[in-house]
């Protein structure tokens, strides 16, 4: 790969578009900020209009807070700026909570100084009869404005650019088109459930976008990889629409190193050419050669290296059996089944959700207290969001009843439960739920957390329930990490002097709650050990849905079969979180079936490279004092 050293990003090898890896998503952001600056400030000199295509979604979030910035801090001026906006749900008022009007509002036009009568954005209301005429006017705009000068893109996890579905034509302009599935899927949590998500919506075409000038398509989070590699790796092909832009003169792929992750330049730079044999590349160069030739680690001989063009690697760092014997003994080493050491040591494992802890390492803050450690866990947000209608009204009938039984102040409750009645029989899809719900909803989780706890023998005044502010929009949309946040993770750093810190270090949507927890966490730790001198040891564990590879392992905790059981009794105290809500019909031990899935597997996958065989394990990555 080669290095860009004014981006700070590298350019991968092999892409058919020239693609950049940032070191983070922020780095990202702060970059795309700047050429687009630079453009605007460059026709601004010469008197010349600007033309941005932009896009809405989880993606150009910080490059739009950063161009805000920009514009307060550095006099960006936007006043000779022309957007037009992508796209727009059919149906979607402009002030309706999951409008893109409202989102480019608050995100950014709000906060610069556009003109209103500059800002094209689909109308989302138009009657289907004027619907013709009104996409042609829009390409009529676009036009009468120059055309589009850069167009941002982020990319659906079917290939999507603009709402332009996998079959769309090439040739296809402005127009009024169904959703795929898999995108209503994704749009699911912001419409509080996906058979809220409209059907249709408004988008510019193919064509629209591949006449723009310059196009950047963004992409973050691993649940981009699969899509990236596709798109600029791929045949040009309209099942992944995004590929299309293969054949433009000057589009730039930027990515972070999360959706970079299947890309061949970067996941196995070997089969690209030369690269430079450090630890890291040789580690998972072997770990690699165990997967493609089914061996053990120290069945490999040079033959498999050759043949897997390893080559150059077998001859100046070889024999294979050196080669494996090096990274056998590293593997070795990652195994600990006491991962916080023998003395007695304070360790703090931070939860973004009310289930997260036991999830993903309850089979771990079990070894640690049985091992004498003074174990706490932190539950960054109430997870009130997630917790169903139905069980806030249960818990509310509870509670009258229960304070009839026992004669405690009855009249109060029941006028409580009235509220929360009232409140969910008019509640329209994708409303906001009432002070009343909200509480009760946190209280649910808060009681889940706690019982889930004592199962891995926690003590409760061990237990702390931050609520950071951040989440507390009442939505799935989250406002920005602020100082408070920070804050009261500082205090209780504080407060507990951990030697031992366990963080969710999930790379998936940079917008999603662990992810803003992680940054978080990054920042109240800056903040309290001055660069980072004296900072407890910082171990990252993966969310509920995947594991880290093999590669990327630090510290991997067996589990015996009882660590398990009583792991998956922890899980499955968090009722309201079960599947079988979620996905009607569905094993409802869904949750902790998936975990217990994930520790046997991780567990297979280290005896398959020749380590010992355990029953599961889990497993964390050591912080590299990175910000996300
Ligand atoms: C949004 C749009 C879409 C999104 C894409 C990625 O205006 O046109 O194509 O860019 O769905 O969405 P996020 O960034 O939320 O992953």
């Amino acid at each position: 790969m080669s290095f860009n050293p004014t981006s700070q990003a590298w350019q991968c090898p092999g892409a058919k578009i020239p693609t950049y890896v940032f070191g983070s998503g922020t780095s990202l952001a702060e970059h795309v900020a700047q050429i687009i600056a630079s453009l605007v400030r460059e026709r601004n000199a010469l008197g010349r209009p600007t033309v941005l295509g932009l896009p809405t979604g989880s993606t150009p979030v910080g490059t739009y807070r950063e161009l805000v910035r920009l514009h307060e801090k550095e006099n960006l001026d936007f006043s000779n700026v022309t957007t037009f906006n992508l796209d727009e749900y059919y149906g979607m008022a402009a002030d309706q909570l999951q409008s893109y009007h409202r989102w480019m509002q608050e995100h950014l036009f709000d906060h610069v100084n556009i003109r209103p009568e500059n800002i094209h954005i689909p109308n989302g209301t138009i009657p289907l009869e004027e619907l013709d005429a009104y996409c042609r006017d829009f390409e009529d705009r676009i036009q009468a404005a120059g055309g589009i000068d850069l167009q941002l893109l982020g990319i659906g996890r079917n290939g999507h650019i603009g709402f332009n579905e996998p079959f769309s034509i090439r040739n296809s302009r402005t127009r009024l088109c169904t959703l795929d599935p898999v995108t209503r899927k994704s749009a699911a949590s912001d419409f509080f459930g996906e058979e809220n998500v409209p059907t249709q919506a408004i988008t510019m075409g193919l064509a629209t976008i591949l006449e723009a000038r310059k196009v950047l398509l963004l992409a973050t989070g691993e649940h981009k990889s699969d899509i990236v590699r596709e798109t600029v790796e791929g045949q040009v092909t309209d099942r992944v629409p995004a590929s299309f832009l293969q054949d433009h003169d000057d589009t730039t792929i930027l990515v972070d190193r999360a959706a970079a992750r299947d890309l061949t330049g970067y996941a196995t730079p070997w089969l690209q050419g030369n690269i430079e044999w450090t630890d890291e590349a040789i580690k998972r160069a072997l770990l690699w050669l165990c997967d493609q030739t089914g061996k053990a680690l120290l069945k490999l001989d040079d033959d498999d290296f050759r043949n897997h063009n390893l080559h150059r690697l077998v001859r100046r760092r070889g024999p294979a059996a050196r080669l494996a014997h090096r990274v056998f003994r590293w593997m070795v080493e990652t195994i600990q089944y006491h991962p916080a050491g023998t003395d007695t040591q304070r360790v703090l494992c931070f939860s973004p959700h009310p289930d997260d802890d036991v999830i993903s390492m309850g089979g771990t803050i079990l070894r640690m207290n049985d091992d004498g450690h003074e174990v706490h866990v932190a539950y960054m947000t109430s997870g009130n969001i997630a917790v169903f209608d139905h069980d806030a009204s249960r818990v509310a009938d509870l509670v009258t009843e229960f304070n009839r039984l026992f004669e405690i102040d009855e009249e109060k409750s029941r006028r409580v439960q009235q509220t929360v009645v009232d409140a969910l029989a008019s509640k329209q899809p994708g409303q906001l739920d009432v002070d009343a719900v909200m509480r009760i909803k946190g209280l649910i989780r808060w009681s889940e957390a706690k019982a889930a706890t004592m199962e891995v023998r926690c003590q409760k005044e061990n237990l702390h329930f931050l609520d950071l502010p951040f989440y507390r929009t009442g939505t799935v949309a989250k406002l920005p990490i602020g100082e408070q946040d920070v804050e009261l993770i500082c205090e209780l750093l504080e407060k507990v002097q951990p030697t031992q810190v366990y963080v969710a270090g999930d790379l998936s949507d940079p917008h999603g709650t662990h992810r803003m927890c992680a940054a978080a966490i990054f920042r109240a730790l800056d903040q309290t050990y001055k660069n980072l001198v004296g900072c407890p040891e910082v171990l990252l564990y993966r969310g509920a849905w995947q594991e880290y590879e093999l590669h990327e392992i630090d510290i991997a905790v067996p589990l015996s079969p009882s660590d398990l059981e009583r792991k998956k009794k922890a899980i499955f105290m968090h009722e309201s979180q079960k599947d079988e809500a979620l996905f009607p019909g569905t094993d409802p031990r869904e949750f902790w079936k998936r975990a217990e899935d994930r520790n046997i597997d991780t567990a297979n996958r280290y005896n398959s490279i020749g380590l010992p065989e355990y029953l599961a394990m889990e497993a964390f990555a050591r912080w590299n004092g990175q910000a996300l």
